[in-house]
């Protein structure tokens, strides 16, 4: 019988041509996803004071809250802050590196606030410099009474094919979500050296005269992390505690007592943007809360900061800040918008390669995609897709008390990849000057759990299509 003649085989054919075309419009059309994946959705309560987790550490004067960051440009210091709360006591770190016997001693400063009728701790902040690059370092504070020791792993010397792995955590709050987030990034096989925070910590503010006893509690919940790896910070809108009702009215007060970022390095004039250089990355913080528009001295910093990125010394561009550019939840909706159009011309011309924001309570993952087209009067103003333009991810899904943002604007815009209303944090993890994996990991998942991931190529070095679901032409 000859096949090509039966009908049942034009039938077959037909069938088959159908699933092709399908099959291609799926290559060829946006495959942005809203996930499925069903999350009971609860009140969120912050976990009770006496929680193991907000324990106090036990000795006359210990020292609690320990947290260290890095302490200049390029990696060779640490800033270490820690509270002491019967009595002032040292200032002082000592500190010895795994292979020396030889113990030195780095001297800080003290700092105290008030907030309304609350009287903060003993506030300790103390620069470690000259460092050696890539080594173990042990170090101690509380020296005159109890003292507690710690350690940290200074990064590599940069270099553009240095790996380096971030974690990304924000909006974290002190719930037992949060608690559950910190867990799942400290158990992740893939081992984060650095944290990434992109604004909101304690969520004090929450509380009735923004109860500052909560932003003790969130320094003792972390410092399992904190104290042992840099947390790179960035200012959110619950960091600015501007409360003129009851007499507060200084911005990101509590904020800027307890920590401390090496902003000067890099010649910010403010501690709310500033820039790093660590492994093959260079970093951008950005504050969504300070003013940006032309001629403010972020604008300014920002128009000379650009042009410094040298990507043959640090392939890898990464800006953070608080607020997104791109959303498409019905929560903050187009609250990045007005610096969206200031800043994403300069994201396109510099080739930045992930933008990462919180402020939205959930998760979503972006296309390559650009909106700087638009000028008043030519009407362009879609966002199109654009191998220049940087991704950009929001995971503002720490899982603080205020909950899960859950309600998304219908349909999902075609450059939005991926999104997903649970809690959890995610790694981007820097192989060479070509290749950076990037994993989001849920809360509910086991710890090595991928629930959506993307290789990224880097822009300078290998600017093809790294899309997970367009094929561009
Ligand atoms: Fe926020």
């Amino acid at each position: 019988m000859d096949l090509q003649k039966s009908p049942r085989f034009g039938s077959r054919i037909v069938i088959v041509a159908f699933l092709l075309l399908i099959l291609n419009a799926a290559l060829l059309c946006n495959g942005g996803k809203t996930s499925s994946f069903f999350r009971k959705v609860e009140n969120n309560v912050d976990m009770p004071l006496d929680s193991d987790v907000f324990a106090i550490p036990s000795g006359y004067n210990a020292p609690q809250q320990v947290h260290i960051t890095q302490g200049d440009l390029v990696g060779k210091a640490v800033i270490v802050s820690w509270v002491t709360v019967d009595e002032p006591g040292s200032s002082l770190v000592r500190y010895w590196s795994e292979n020396s016997e030889e113990k030195k001693l780095a001297e800080g400063e003290l700092v105290t606030y008030r907030y309304f009728n609350y009287t903060s701790g003993f506030i300790h902040h103390c620069t470690v410099r000259n460092l050696e690059f890539n080594t173990k370092y042990y170090y101690e504070v509380g020296l005159d009474h109890t003292s507690r020791q710690f350690w940290f792993i200074t990064p590599p010397e940069i270099g553009p094919d240095v790996p380096y792995t971030f974690g990304l955590i924000g909006d974290l709050g002190q719930t037992f979500d949060s608690n559950m987030t910190l867990t799942h990034y400290e158990l992740n096989p893939r081992k984060g050296q650095t944290v990434l925070f992109v604004g909101d910590l304690s969520y004090a503010d929450d509380y009735p005269n923004h109860d500052n006893v909560r932003w003790d509690s969130w320094g003792r919940f972390v410092e399992r992390s904190v104290a042992y790896q840099p947390w790179i910070w960035t200012a959110g809108n619950h960091e600015i505690d501007f409360a003129p009702e009851i007499g507060e009215t200084t911005p990101f007060k509590p904020y800027t007592h307890r920590y401390h970022v090496p902003y000067r390095a890099s010649q910010s004039t403010e501690p709310f943007w500033y820039s790093i250089k660590r492994a093959s990355a260079y970093i951008i913080v950005l504050s969504s809360y300070s003013a940006y528009g032309k001629y403010t001295p972020q604008y300014q910093w920002l128009e000379e900061e650009l042009p410094k990125v040298n990507r043959t010394e640090t392939p890898w561009l990464i800006v953070l800040m608080h607020s997104p550019l791109y959303n498409s939840y019905n929560y903050h909706y187009m609250e990045g918008e007005t610096m969206r159009v200031l800043f994403e011309p300069w994201f396109v011309q510099y080739k930045v390669d992930v933008v990462f924001a919180g402020h939205v309570h959930a998760y979503e993952r972006s296309e390559r995609i650009s909106n700087v087209a638009y000028n008043i009067v030519n009407g362009l103003c879609t966002p199109v897709n654009d191998l220049s333009a940087p991704v950009y991810i929001t995971i503002g899904d720490g899982g603080n008390l205020e909950g899960l943002a859950t309600n998304m604007t219908e349909p999902q815009p075609e450059y939005s990849s991926f999104r997903e209303a649970s809690f959890g944090h995610a790694i981007f993890e820097i192989k060479n000057r070509t290749h950076a994996h990037y994993s989001w990991h849920r809360n509910q998942d086991g710890y090595a759990v991928e629930a959506d991931s993307m290789w990224f190529f880097n822009r300078r070095w290998f600017p093809l299509n790294d899309s997970t679901t367009h094929t561009w032409n």
